[in-house]
């Protein structure tokens, strides 16, 4: 895809300079308050339901968010809806309604499945608000008198999916259902068709090399590694100029171009600014930006890695701090669509599986880096073995009245567990053995390897260690049988407290690393434990204060009442049916 012609003369661009300086940015990086960022998720096309590739993506950013929030560093956290281009215009035509009431009753949709889902956001954005569109304008006129579009006739294939132009490179041709033959998508398979027509181009083929330093330098980083070297290919192409603006003839549902009414604004334009607009551009963005960390699925990296930073930078504003980067749910080893019938609907799995344990499902089994495969026994099997078995057991097995008859958050013995098991062949002066002076160690170092998991984005291994942690202190419940401990020998009744305490204080830090991921489950053992809504933070968590000669604020306090059981045990259903959309 290239333009044909110049219609207007080219007028000379702010000149890239080869660092960044005072002429790209008026202030420097990380001006946030506190160094807190602005988490965003993508938003969300306004064109059909959510599914549960829409909710890993809000939940990925929601689990995040409140992470930083326990840890004092909440800053702010976007969401929205992405509610004007073609794709918008033609499902709201057949759906026979007006673009703007189509967009009310997609978003909504939205905002309930959030709100049931517990996504915590700061703010939901629309693209059709008002505030946005005053940024977007803003902002192409930004451009513009910087000297960065220019008109052009531009023709190619379109494809409407993506809502963009592809080079001859990018589509193929492709057998269609009646015999003939169409044009797809190479990357989305998508089909695609000829247009010609005359645009603002943006002149992003100037923004190769600053980009491309911009990523080598990791001023902007690419999370997990995979995706950065992806990144890095495109920039080493030919980056040809960008189509960012469509004829209003042809897309009327979107921002017209300032001082031209016979264009309108290219929807990824109009959508990327979003992420300004919600920290106030063009007014007091800059007490936030450039402190943003944006998720993304895999299928917009290009807009959010190349085009993005080229248009903050042509913009005179520094490029986002971070983009994290998740691969894509399937549905029984197929791509997600409405024609296979095998979207699955995110309310269903909810009432299935609980809110809850639909989170943890899709945090704990969705790995960024690659493509990951939904079936209704998966969920069933996880949340079953890892909520309910270990976590739910764990809990109920060390409340019950049999083992805890004074309710009470039992006393650490010293004189049991000794700080310094000072032994060999695994038996110390007191009674702990390697295994469980190990498992103190893991808990003990936990916290600090979930905090950089998630902040490496890879919540997954994070859950993965809360697991093998809560597994490892069945295993010393097991080990030392505290049923088979007698109350009325005060000798056994020490070490049988030592035992529960030990065990109270892991299940209290896998309570309060959990709060992100399954924030309800995680306040009722929290509760029930004892521990109040001031003692959760993680930024001043501790474990296991007595053994480690301070002050336990917890032992001899009374419990929280029994609710029940943590988790409820799954039963398989009755089809395999995802209550598709
Ligand atoms: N509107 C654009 C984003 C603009 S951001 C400035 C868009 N919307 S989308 O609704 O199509 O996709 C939103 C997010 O959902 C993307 O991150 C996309 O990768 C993600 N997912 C869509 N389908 C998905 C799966 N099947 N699995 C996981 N995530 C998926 O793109």
């Amino acid at each position: 895809m290239r333009p044909l012609s110049l219609l207007a003369a080219r007028r000379s661009p702010v000149w890239l300079r080869p660092r960044w300086g005072s002429r790209w940015c008026r202030r420097s990086r990380g001006c946030s308050p506190a160094g807190r960022q602005l988490l965003s998720t993508p938003i969300f096309y306004a064109n059909g339901s959510p599914h549960i590739g829409h909710l890993y993506s809000a939940l990925l950013g929601d689990a995040l968010h409140r992470h930083r929030e326990l840890h004092g560093r909440g800053g702010r956290f976007a969401t929205g809806t992405d509610e004007h281009g073609l794709k918008i215009q033609t499902a709201a035509a057949a759906a026979g309604s007006l673009p703007q009431h189509f967009c009310d009753r997609v978003s909504v949709e939205f905002q309930e499945l959030f709100a049931q889902a517990g996504i915590s956001y700061t703010d939901f954005i629309r693209t059709t608000e008002t505030r946005h569109r005053r940024a977007v304008e803003h902002f192409w006129i930004t451009l513009q008198d910087r000297g960065w579009l220019y008109r052009a006739k531009y023709e190619g294939w379109y494809c409407t999916a993506e809502e963009t132009f592809l080079a001859a490179s990018q589509v193929t041709e492709c057998p269609d259902s009646q015999g003939g033959r169409h044009m797809v998508s190479l990357e989305s398979g998508h089909q695609v068709h000829w247009a010609s027509e005359e645009n603002y181009m943006f002149k992003l083929s100037e923004f190769q090399e600053p980009l491309l330093r911009l990523l080598k330098e990791r001023r902007l980083t690419i999370t997990p590694e995979p995706f950065y070297q992806q990144v890095l290919p495109w920039l080493k192409q030919d980056l040809p100029d960008l189509s960012v603006s469509r004829e209003r003839n042809r897309l009327q549902w979107g921002i017209p171009v300032p001082g031209d009414a016979s264009q309108t604004i290219y929807v990824w334009v109009d959508a990327l600014v979003n992420y300004l607009t919600v920290v106030g551009y063009p007014d007091t963005h800059h007490d936030w930006w450039p402190a943003a960390c944006h998720i993304v699925g895999k299928d917009i990296l290009k807009f959010h890695a190349v085009y993005w930073p080229a248009f903050l930078m042509a913009a005179g504003l520094d490029p986002p701090e971070q983009i994290f980067v998740h691969s894509h749910w399937t549905a029984d080893g197929q791509k997600m669509s409405k024609s296979l019938g095998n979207v699955v609907d995110p309310r269903a799995c909810f009432q299935r599986y609980t809110v809850d344990g639909f989170r943890y499902f899709l945090l704990k089994q969705g790995v960024p880096e690659r493509d990951c495969d939904y079936y209704d026994e998966k969920v069933i099997k996880l949340v079953n073995s890892e909520l309910a078995d270990v976590l739910g057991g764990l809990l109920n097995r060390c409340t019950a009245s049999s083992l805890n008859p004074s309710g009470t958050y039992p006393c650490f013995s010293k004189a049991c567990f000794p700080k310094d098991m000072g032994a060999q062949n695994g038996r110390g002066l007191g009674k702990a053995s390697t295994e469980d002076y190990k498992l103190v160690s893991s808990v003990k170092e936990l916290p600090l390897r979930v905090s950089s998991d998630f902040e490496h984005f890879r919540i997954y291994k994070a859950l993965e260690s809360i697991l093998e942690c809560a597994r490892q202190t069945n295993g010393f419940v097991q080990r030392h049988k505290p049923w088979k401990l007698s109350r009325n020998d005060p000798a056994q009744q020490e070490w049988l407290d030592t035992i529960l305490h030990v065990t109270f204080e892991c299940l209290r830090v896998y309570g309060l690393l959990l709060q992100p991921v399954i924030p309800a489950s995680a306040d009722k053992l929290l509760t029930r434990l004892g521990v109040g809504p001031s003692e959760r933070s993680l930024r001043d968590l501790t474990f296991l204060s007595h053994y480690h000669e301070e002050q336990c604020p917890f032992e001899g306090r009374s419990l929280g009442c029994d609710t029940g059981v943590l988790f409820p045990k799954l039963e398989k259903p009755p089809s395999r049916s995802h209550g598709g959309l």
